[in-house]
Protein backbone atom coordinates (compact mmCIF):
# COMPACT_ATOMS: atom_id res chain seq x y z
CA UNK A 1 0.00 0.00 0.00
CA UNK A 2 2.53 2.47 0.93
CA UNK A 3 4.91 1.79 -1.91
CA UNK A 4 1.50 3.05 -4.30
CA UNK A 5 1.02 5.71 -2.20
CA UNK A 6 5.01 7.03 -2.29
CA UNK A 7 4.85 6.22 -6.56
CA UNK A 8 1.49 8.03 -7.06
CA UNK A 9 3.38 11.17 -5.56
CA UNK A 10 6.55 11.16 -7.61
CA UNK A 11 4.16 10.56 -11.05
CA UNK A 12 2.12 13.93 -9.74
CA UNK A 13 5.09 15.66 -8.87
CA UNK A 14 6.79 14.86 -12.64
CA UNK A 15 3.55 15.42 -13.93
CA UNK A 16 2.64 11.69 -15.34
CA UNK A 17 -0.93 11.80 -14.84
CA UNK A 18 -1.44 9.25 -17.29
CA UNK A 19 0.23 7.08 -15.76
CA UNK A 20 -2.00 7.04 -12.42
CA UNK A 21 -4.96 7.25 -15.17
CA UNK A 22 -3.74 3.69 -16.30
CA UNK A 23 -2.81 2.45 -12.80
CA UNK A 24 -6.48 2.67 -11.86
CA UNK A 25 -7.41 0.94 -14.76
CA UNK A 26 -5.33 -2.33 -14.38
CA UNK A 27 -6.10 -5.74 -12.84
CA UNK A 28 -4.05 -6.40 -9.56
CA UNK A 29 -1.43 -8.58 -11.38
CA UNK A 30 -1.04 -5.87 -14.26
CA UNK A 31 -1.26 -2.97 -11.24
CA UNK A 32 1.90 -4.84 -9.76
CA UNK A 33 4.01 -5.13 -12.20
CA UNK A 34 3.54 -1.47 -13.59
CA UNK A 35 4.36 -0.69 -9.71
CA UNK A 36 7.49 -2.36 -10.07
CA UNK A 37 8.61 -1.00 -13.44
CA UNK A 38 8.15 2.38 -12.47
CA UNK A 39 9.49 1.97 -8.91
CA UNK A 40 13.06 1.28 -10.93
CA UNK A 41 12.57 4.92 -13.07
CA UNK A 42 15.05 7.35 -11.80
CA UNK A 43 12.25 10.24 -12.67
CA UNK A 44 14.90 13.15 -11.74
CA UNK A 45 17.23 11.70 -14.51
CA UNK A 46 14.46 11.43 -17.32
CA UNK A 47 13.17 15.08 -15.79
CA UNK A 48 16.37 16.34 -16.33
CA UNK A 49 17.74 14.44 -19.34
CA UNK A 50 13.54 16.18 -21.09
CA UNK A 51 14.45 19.34 -20.08
CA UNK A 52 18.20 18.87 -22.29
CA UNK A 53 16.38 18.69 -25.05
CA UNK A 54 15.37 21.96 -25.33
CA UNK A 55 19.05 22.98 -25.29
CA UNK A 56 21.08 23.51 -27.73
CA UNK A 57 24.77 22.00 -27.82
CA UNK A 58 27.18 24.71 -27.56
CA UNK A 59 31.28 23.87 -28.12
CA UNK A 60 32.25 27.90 -27.97
CA UNK A 61 33.49 27.72 -24.49
CA UNK A 62 35.65 24.61 -25.15
CA UNK A 63 39.18 24.63 -26.89
CA UNK A 64 38.95 22.50 -29.68
CA UNK A 65 41.41 20.77 -31.79
CA UNK A 66 42.57 18.76 -34.32
CA UNK A 67 44.54 15.19 -33.05
CA UNK A 68 47.34 13.60 -34.33
CA UNK A 69 47.46 10.28 -35.77
CA UNK A 70 50.00 7.82 -37.05
CA UNK A 71 48.87 6.99 -40.47
CA UNK A 72 49.50 2.86 -41.31
CA UNK A 73 50.05 2.90 -44.65
CA UNK A 74 53.11 5.88 -43.41
CA UNK A 75 54.77 3.27 -41.24
CA UNK A 76 58.13 2.51 -41.78
CA UNK A 77 58.90 -1.34 -41.98
CA UNK A 78 60.25 -0.55 -38.27
CA UNK A 79 57.89 0.46 -36.92
CA UNK A 80 55.55 -1.86 -38.45
CA UNK A 81 57.41 -4.80 -37.23
CA UNK A 82 57.63 -3.80 -34.19
CA UNK A 83 53.83 -3.15 -33.55
CA UNK A 84 53.05 -6.27 -34.99
CA UNK A 85 55.23 -8.20 -32.79
CA UNK A 86 53.76 -6.60 -29.71
CA UNK A 87 50.81 -7.31 -30.53
CA UNK A 88 50.84 -10.57 -31.52
CA UNK A 89 52.48 -11.33 -28.39
CA UNK A 90 49.78 -9.84 -26.57
CA UNK A 91 46.98 -12.16 -28.33
CA UNK A 92 49.15 -15.77 -28.72
CA UNK A 93 49.28 -15.16 -24.98
CA UNK A 94 45.14 -15.45 -24.63
CA UNK A 95 45.65 -11.71 -22.95
CA UNK A 96 43.05 -10.27 -25.75
CA UNK A 97 39.33 -10.16 -25.66
CA UNK A 98 36.53 -9.01 -28.22
CA UNK A 99 33.22 -7.16 -27.52
CA UNK A 100 30.51 -6.61 -30.40
CA UNK A 101 27.94 -3.97 -29.54
CA UNK A 102 25.01 -5.79 -31.03
CA UNK A 103 22.10 -3.80 -29.19
CA UNK A 104 21.05 -0.90 -31.65
CA UNK A 105 17.26 -0.99 -33.10
CA UNK A 106 18.89 -1.36 -36.99
CA UNK A 107 15.50 0.69 -37.79
CA UNK A 108 17.58 2.86 -40.62
CA UNK A 109 18.53 -0.55 -42.50
CA UNK A 110 14.59 -1.63 -42.30
CA UNK A 111 15.64 -5.51 -40.96
CA UNK A 112 13.30 -6.86 -38.49
CA UNK A 113 15.39 -8.98 -35.92
CA UNK A 114 18.86 -7.74 -34.46
CA UNK A 115 21.02 -6.00 -36.84
CA UNK A 116 23.64 -9.14 -36.71
CA UNK A 117 21.10 -11.19 -38.18
CA UNK A 118 20.61 -9.61 -41.18
CA UNK A 119 22.53 -11.26 -44.45
CA UNK A 120 24.50 -9.75 -47.01
CA UNK A 121 24.28 -11.06 -50.16
CA UNK A 122 27.68 -12.05 -51.11
CA UNK A 123 29.35 -14.70 -52.95
CA UNK A 124 25.85 -15.74 -54.08
CA UNK A 125 24.44 -17.73 -50.78
CA UNK A 126 25.20 -14.56 -48.80
CA UNK A 127 26.79 -14.48 -45.03
CA UNK A 128 25.05 -12.98 -41.89
CA UNK A 129 26.80 -9.60 -40.22
CA UNK A 130 26.97 -12.23 -36.87
CA UNK A 131 28.72 -14.86 -39.27
CA UNK A 132 30.96 -12.24 -41.05
CA UNK A 133 32.75 -11.20 -37.47
CA UNK A 134 32.91 -14.65 -36.56
CA UNK A 135 34.45 -15.72 -39.50
CA UNK A 136 37.39 -12.58 -38.12
CA UNK A 137 37.70 -14.04 -34.97
CA UNK A 138 37.98 -17.66 -36.28
CA UNK A 139 41.09 -16.23 -38.88
CA UNK A 140 42.79 -14.74 -36.02
CA UNK A 141 42.59 -18.15 -33.57
CA UNK A 142 43.75 -19.70 -36.45
CA UNK A 143 46.93 -17.16 -37.26
CA UNK A 144 47.17 -16.87 -33.37
CA UNK A 145 46.92 -20.15 -31.97
CA UNK A 146 44.52 -18.98 -29.53
CA UNK A 147 40.80 -18.60 -28.55
CA UNK A 148 39.76 -15.11 -28.04
CA UNK A 149 36.89 -14.82 -25.96
CA UNK A 150 33.79 -12.79 -27.78
CA UNK A 151 31.72 -10.61 -25.33
CA UNK A 152 28.24 -9.76 -27.07
CA UNK A 153 25.84 -7.33 -25.82
CA UNK A 154 22.13 -7.08 -26.86
CA UNK A 155 19.68 -5.17 -25.70
CA UNK A 156 16.53 -6.50 -23.67
CA UNK A 157 14.64 -6.33 -26.66
CA UNK A 158 16.29 -8.19 -29.25
CA UNK A 159 17.93 -10.65 -26.71
CA UNK A 160 15.66 -13.63 -27.08
CA UNK A 161 16.15 -13.46 -30.58
CA UNK A 162 19.93 -13.13 -30.82
CA UNK A 163 20.24 -15.80 -28.40
CA UNK A 164 18.30 -18.31 -30.42
CA UNK A 165 19.87 -17.50 -33.80
CA UNK A 166 23.31 -17.79 -32.46
CA UNK A 167 22.51 -21.48 -30.79
CA UNK A 168 20.55 -22.37 -34.15
CA UNK A 169 23.73 -21.80 -36.12
CA UNK A 170 26.10 -23.33 -33.81
CA UNK A 171 27.76 -19.70 -33.48
CA UNK A 172 28.92 -20.26 -36.82
CA UNK A 173 31.75 -23.03 -35.83
CA UNK A 174 32.96 -20.81 -32.73
CA UNK A 175 33.77 -22.40 -29.58
CA UNK A 176 30.77 -21.74 -27.52
CA UNK A 177 32.50 -21.45 -24.02
CA UNK A 178 34.56 -18.28 -26.19
CA UNK A 179 31.28 -16.55 -26.33
CA UNK A 180 29.48 -14.77 -23.55
CA UNK A 181 26.20 -12.78 -23.99
CA UNK A 182 25.10 -9.86 -22.02
CA UNK A 183 22.38 -7.32 -22.44
CA UNK A 184 22.48 -3.93 -22.04
CA UNK A 185 20.32 -1.23 -19.66
CA UNK A 186 17.34 0.88 -20.88
CA UNK A 187 15.65 4.49 -20.21
CA UNK A 188 12.47 5.10 -20.80
CA UNK A 189 10.97 6.89 -24.08
CA UNK A 190 9.30 10.80 -23.49
CA UNK A 191 6.61 12.71 -25.92
CA UNK A 192 7.34 16.29 -26.57
CA UNK A 193 5.92 17.63 -23.54
CA UNK A 194 8.01 15.05 -20.95
CA UNK A 195 5.30 12.90 -20.72
CA UNK A 196 6.58 8.53 -20.17
CA UNK A 197 5.53 6.12 -23.12
CA UNK A 198 3.13 3.86 -22.60
CA UNK A 199 3.54 0.51 -24.43
CA UNK A 200 0.68 -2.15 -26.19
CA UNK A 201 1.41 -4.29 -22.75
CA UNK A 202 0.86 -1.35 -20.25
CA UNK A 203 3.95 -1.28 -19.30
CA UNK A 204 6.25 2.16 -19.45
CA UNK A 205 8.04 2.09 -22.94
CA UNK A 206 11.52 1.65 -22.79
CA UNK A 207 14.83 1.64 -25.08
CA UNK A 208 18.20 0.74 -25.13
CA UNK A 209 20.17 3.53 -23.63
CA UNK A 210 23.01 3.71 -26.01
CA UNK A 211 26.36 2.33 -27.02
CA UNK A 212 27.56 3.83 -24.32
CA UNK A 213 25.85 1.59 -21.64
CA UNK A 214 28.76 -1.17 -22.71
CA UNK A 215 31.48 -0.53 -20.27
CA UNK A 216 28.78 -0.49 -17.35
CA UNK A 217 26.99 -3.40 -18.44
CA UNK A 218 30.33 -5.38 -19.18
CA UNK A 219 30.64 -4.25 -15.20
CA UNK A 220 26.94 -5.39 -14.16
CA UNK A 221 27.20 -8.35 -15.76
CA UNK A 222 29.99 -9.79 -14.73
CA UNK A 223 31.43 -9.85 -17.92
CA UNK A 224 34.20 -7.68 -16.84
CA UNK A 225 35.07 -10.31 -13.77
CA UNK A 226 34.71 -13.27 -16.28
CA UNK A 227 37.71 -10.86 -18.67
CA UNK A 228 39.72 -10.65 -15.21
CA UNK A 229 39.86 -13.80 -14.49
CA UNK A 230 40.41 -15.19 -17.58
CA UNK A 231 43.65 -13.08 -17.32
CA UNK A 232 43.02 -10.34 -20.29
CA UNK A 233 45.01 -7.55 -20.60
CA UNK A 234 43.24 -5.51 -24.11
CA UNK A 235 39.43 -4.98 -24.67
CA UNK A 236 38.73 -4.37 -28.39
CA UNK A 237 35.13 -2.81 -28.75
CA UNK A 238 33.30 -2.93 -32.10
CA UNK A 239 29.98 -2.47 -33.40
CA UNK A 240 28.27 -5.15 -35.49
CA UNK A 241 27.70 -3.58 -38.85
CA UNK A 242 31.33 -3.00 -40.16
CA UNK A 243 31.68 -6.03 -43.15
CA UNK A 244 35.35 -5.11 -43.14
CA UNK A 245 35.74 -4.83 -38.94
CA UNK A 246 39.32 -5.95 -38.37
CA UNK A 247 38.53 -7.32 -34.62
CA UNK A 248 42.44 -8.33 -33.77
CA UNK A 249 44.37 -6.00 -35.37
CA UNK A 250 47.70 -6.70 -34.22
CA UNK A 251 49.26 -2.92 -35.75
CA UNK A 252 46.39 -1.40 -33.84
CA UNK A 253 47.26 -3.14 -30.29
CA UNK A 254 51.15 -2.50 -30.87
CA UNK A 255 51.09 0.74 -31.85
CA UNK A 256 48.90 0.90 -28.32
CA UNK A 257 51.20 -1.04 -26.23
CA UNK A 258 54.13 0.79 -27.84
CA UNK A 259 52.80 4.30 -27.23
CA UNK A 260 51.70 3.36 -23.66
CA UNK A 261 48.41 4.57 -23.89
CA UNK A 262 45.03 3.23 -22.22
CA UNK A 263 42.84 3.77 -25.17
CA UNK A 264 43.10 3.65 -28.96
CA UNK A 265 40.86 3.74 -32.07
CA UNK A 266 41.66 3.14 -35.71
CA UNK A 267 40.20 5.44 -38.08
CA UNK A 268 39.51 6.46 -41.77
CA UNK A 269 39.73 9.58 -43.80
CA UNK A 270 36.31 11.16 -43.82
CA UNK A 271 34.40 10.81 -47.26
CA UNK A 272 33.26 14.11 -47.29
CA UNK A 273 32.57 16.67 -44.39
CA UNK A 274 28.91 15.98 -44.17
CA UNK A 275 29.93 12.08 -43.79
CA UNK A 276 27.68 10.55 -40.69
CA UNK A 277 30.14 9.55 -38.50
CA UNK A 278 31.61 10.76 -35.69
CA UNK A 279 34.91 12.82 -35.89
CA UNK A 280 37.85 12.65 -33.67
CA UNK A 281 39.29 15.84 -32.19
CA UNK A 282 40.91 17.16 -28.95
CA UNK A 283 38.57 19.17 -26.33
CA UNK A 284 40.30 21.17 -23.52
CA UNK A 285 43.48 18.80 -24.09
CA UNK A 286 41.29 15.41 -23.63
CA UNK A 287 40.48 13.04 -27.04
CA UNK A 288 37.00 13.78 -27.86
CA UNK A 289 34.50 12.70 -30.37
CA UNK A 290 32.37 14.57 -32.04
CA UNK A 291 28.89 12.74 -33.19
CA UNK A 292 27.87 13.87 -36.91
CA UNK A 293 24.26 14.72 -35.49
CA UNK A 294 26.28 17.15 -32.66
CA UNK A 295 29.32 18.81 -35.42
CA UNK A 296 28.41 22.25 -36.32
CA UNK A 297 28.75 22.94 -40.30
CA UNK A 298 31.94 25.35 -39.66
CA UNK A 299 33.69 22.63 -38.02
CA UNK A 300 32.30 19.99 -40.54
CA UNK A 301 33.82 21.70 -43.24
CA UNK A 302 36.92 23.27 -42.13
CA UNK A 303 40.09 22.44 -44.01
CA UNK A 304 43.93 22.83 -43.01
CA UNK A 305 46.78 24.60 -45.18
CA UNK A 306 46.87 21.37 -47.35
CA UNK A 307 43.16 21.77 -48.10
CA UNK A 308 42.32 18.81 -46.06
CA UNK A 309 39.92 18.47 -43.77
CA UNK A 310 40.85 19.49 -40.33
CA UNK A 311 38.45 17.08 -38.56
CA UNK A 312 38.84 14.65 -40.68
CA UNK A 313 39.82 11.36 -38.63
CA UNK A 314 36.28 9.19 -38.33
CA UNK A 315 35.39 7.26 -35.93
CA UNK A 316 34.33 3.58 -36.89
CA UNK A 317 33.77 2.14 -33.73
CA UNK A 318 36.78 0.21 -33.71
CA UNK A 319 38.39 0.88 -30.57
CA UNK A 320 40.86 -0.75 -27.94
CA UNK A 321 41.18 -0.67 -24.16
CA UNK A 322 43.77 -1.97 -21.43
CA UNK A 323 41.39 -3.48 -18.30
CA UNK A 324 42.23 -0.97 -16.41
CA UNK A 325 40.82 1.73 -18.60
CA UNK A 326 37.43 -0.31 -19.26
CA UNK A 327 37.64 -0.88 -15.43
CA UNK A 328 38.42 3.08 -15.12
CA UNK A 329 35.24 3.81 -17.26
CA UNK A 330 32.45 1.31 -15.93
CA UNK A 331 31.87 3.17 -12.96
CA UNK A 332 31.99 6.58 -14.91
CA UNK A 333 28.34 8.09 -15.53
CA UNK A 334 28.63 9.03 -19.19
CA UNK A 335 26.41 11.91 -20.53
CA UNK A 336 23.44 11.32 -22.69
CA UNK A 337 22.19 12.51 -26.28
CA UNK A 338 19.20 12.51 -27.71
CA UNK A 339 17.49 11.45 -30.47
CA UNK A 340 14.06 12.92 -31.91
CA UNK A 341 12.42 9.78 -32.93
CA UNK A 342 9.50 7.63 -34.41
CA UNK A 343 7.36 4.90 -31.65
CA UNK A 344 4.12 4.10 -31.40
CA UNK A 345 2.19 4.48 -27.85
CA UNK A 346 -1.18 3.83 -26.53
CA UNK A 347 -3.21 6.60 -25.93
CA UNK A 348 -5.21 7.64 -22.88
CA UNK A 349 -8.31 5.81 -24.72
CA UNK A 350 -5.39 2.40 -24.73
CA UNK A 351 -5.92 3.07 -28.64
CA UNK A 352 -2.51 2.67 -30.02
CA UNK A 353 -1.05 5.50 -31.88
CA UNK A 354 1.53 4.93 -34.46
CA UNK A 355 3.36 8.16 -35.82
CA UNK A 356 3.93 8.69 -39.22
CA UNK A 357 6.35 12.15 -37.97
CA UNK A 358 8.89 11.81 -34.79
CA UNK A 359 6.80 12.25 -31.56
CA UNK A 360 9.28 11.33 -28.72
CA UNK A 361 12.86 11.61 -27.45
CA UNK A 362 15.09 8.56 -26.63
CA UNK A 363 18.46 8.97 -24.40
CA UNK A 364 21.24 7.49 -25.19
CA UNK A 365 24.96 7.49 -23.71
CA UNK A 366 27.85 7.01 -26.69
CA UNK A 367 30.75 4.52 -26.39
CA UNK A 368 33.18 7.56 -27.13
CA UNK A 369 32.01 9.78 -24.64
CA UNK A 370 34.37 7.48 -22.24
CA UNK A 371 37.58 9.02 -24.59
CA UNK A 372 37.19 12.50 -22.46
CA UNK A 373 38.30 10.53 -19.16
CA UNK A 374 41.78 10.14 -20.73
CA UNK A 375 44.78 12.47 -21.35
CA UNK A 376 46.00 10.61 -24.37
CA UNK A 377 44.42 8.23 -27.35
CA UNK A 378 46.42 6.64 -30.13
CA UNK A 379 45.29 6.71 -33.33
CA UNK A 380 45.73 4.61 -36.51
CA UNK A 381 44.71 5.72 -39.49
CA UNK A 382 43.55 2.92 -41.68
CA UNK A 383 41.81 2.56 -45.04
CA UNK A 384 38.25 3.06 -46.02
CA UNK A 385 38.96 0.07 -48.58
CA UNK A 386 40.18 -2.27 -45.66
CA UNK A 387 39.10 -1.21 -42.77
CA UNK A 388 35.19 0.28 -43.44
CA UNK A 389 32.23 -0.95 -45.17
CA UNK A 390 29.32 -0.68 -42.96
CA UNK A 391 25.19 -1.33 -43.66
CA UNK A 392 23.55 1.45 -42.00
CA UNK A 393 20.67 2.37 -44.76
CA UNK A 394 18.47 0.38 -47.08
CA UNK A 395 19.72 1.87 -49.89
CA UNK A 396 22.38 4.79 -51.06
CA UNK A 397 25.66 5.04 -48.94
CA UNK A 398 26.40 2.79 -46.39
CA UNK A 399 24.20 0.17 -47.78
CA UNK A 400 24.27 -3.49 -48.34
CA UNK A 401 24.93 -3.00 -51.81
CA UNK A 402 28.47 -1.00 -51.41
CA UNK A 403 28.84 -3.00 -48.48
CA UNK A 404 28.82 -6.29 -50.27
CA UNK A 405 30.83 -4.58 -53.24
CA UNK A 406 33.84 -3.13 -50.86
CA UNK A 407 33.66 -6.56 -48.95
CA UNK A 408 33.75 -8.67 -52.02
CA UNK A 409 36.56 -6.75 -53.89
CA UNK A 410 38.31 -6.59 -50.38
CA UNK A 411 38.84 -10.42 -50.54
CA UNK A 412 39.60 -10.85 -54.28
CA UNK A 413 42.62 -8.72 -53.48
CA UNK A 414 43.46 -10.41 -50.36
CA UNK A 415 42.40 -14.20 -51.35
CA UNK A 416 45.71 -15.41 -49.25
CA UNK A 417 44.60 -14.40 -45.83
CA UNK A 418 41.59 -16.31 -46.62
CA UNK A 419 40.80 -19.41 -44.98
CA UNK A 420 37.32 -20.73 -45.52
CA UNK A 421 35.41 -18.89 -47.87
C1 LIG B 1 28.13 5.02 -35.08
C2 LIG B 1 28.99 5.93 -34.22
C3 LIG B 1 29.64 6.99 -35.09
C4 LIG B 1 30.48 6.29 -36.15
C5 LIG B 1 29.62 5.35 -36.98
C6 LIG B 1 30.50 4.53 -37.90
C7 LIG B 1 28.14 6.02 -31.96
C8 LIG B 1 27.26 6.72 -31.00
N1 LIG B 1 28.16 6.52 -33.21
O1 LIG B 1 27.07 5.78 -35.62
O2 LIG B 1 30.46 7.84 -34.32
O3 LIG B 1 31.10 7.22 -36.97
O4 LIG B 1 28.92 4.43 -36.11
O5 LIG B 1 29.80 3.56 -38.53
O6 LIG B 1 28.80 5.09 -31.61
N2 LIG B 1 24.40 -0.04 -30.26
C9 LIG B 1 24.15 -0.79 -29.14
N3 LIG B 1 23.26 -0.32 -28.24
C10 LIG B 1 22.59 0.85 -28.39
C11 LIG B 1 22.85 1.62 -29.55
C12 LIG B 1 23.76 1.14 -30.47
O7 LIG B 1 24.73 -1.87 -28.96
O8 LIG B 1 21.80 1.20 -27.51
C13 LIG B 1 25.38 -0.54 -31.24
C14 LIG B 1 24.79 -0.91 -32.58
O9 LIG B 1 24.30 -2.25 -32.57
C15 LIG B 1 25.96 -0.72 -33.50
C16 LIG B 1 26.71 0.44 -32.85
O10 LIG B 1 26.31 0.49 -31.50
O11 LIG B 1 26.81 -1.84 -33.50
C17 LIG B 1 26.47 1.79 -33.55
O12 LIG B 1 25.20 2.22 -33.33
P1 LIG B 1 24.37 3.13 -34.32
O13 LIG B 1 23.28 3.70 -33.50
O14 LIG B 1 24.03 2.39 -35.54
O15 LIG B 1 25.39 4.31 -34.63
P2 LIG B 1 25.65 5.13 -35.95
O16 LIG B 1 24.66 6.22 -36.07
O17 LIG B 1 25.79 4.24 -37.09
Amino acid sequence: MEKNLDIIEVLKTYKQNHVINLLNKLEAEEKEELLDQLSKIDFHQIMELYDNTKKEIEFKENKIEPISYLDKAKLTKNQKEEFERLGEQIIRSGKYAVVTMAGGQGTRLGHTGPKGTFKLDVYGKGKYLFEILAENLKEANKKYNTSIPWYIMTSRENNPETVAFLEKNNYFGYNKKDVIIFTQKELPLVDTEGKLLIGKNNKIKEASDGNGGTYSSLRESGSLADMKERGIKWVFIGGVDNVLLKMADVSLLGMAIKNKVQIASKSVVKANPHEKVGVFCKMNGHPKVIEYAELPKKMAEEVDKNGELKYGESHIMCNLYTIEAIEKVSKEPLMYHCAFKKNSYMDENGKEVIPEEPNSYKFESFIFDAFEFFDNIAILRGNREEDFAPVKNKEGVDSPKTAKELYEKFWRTNSNILIER
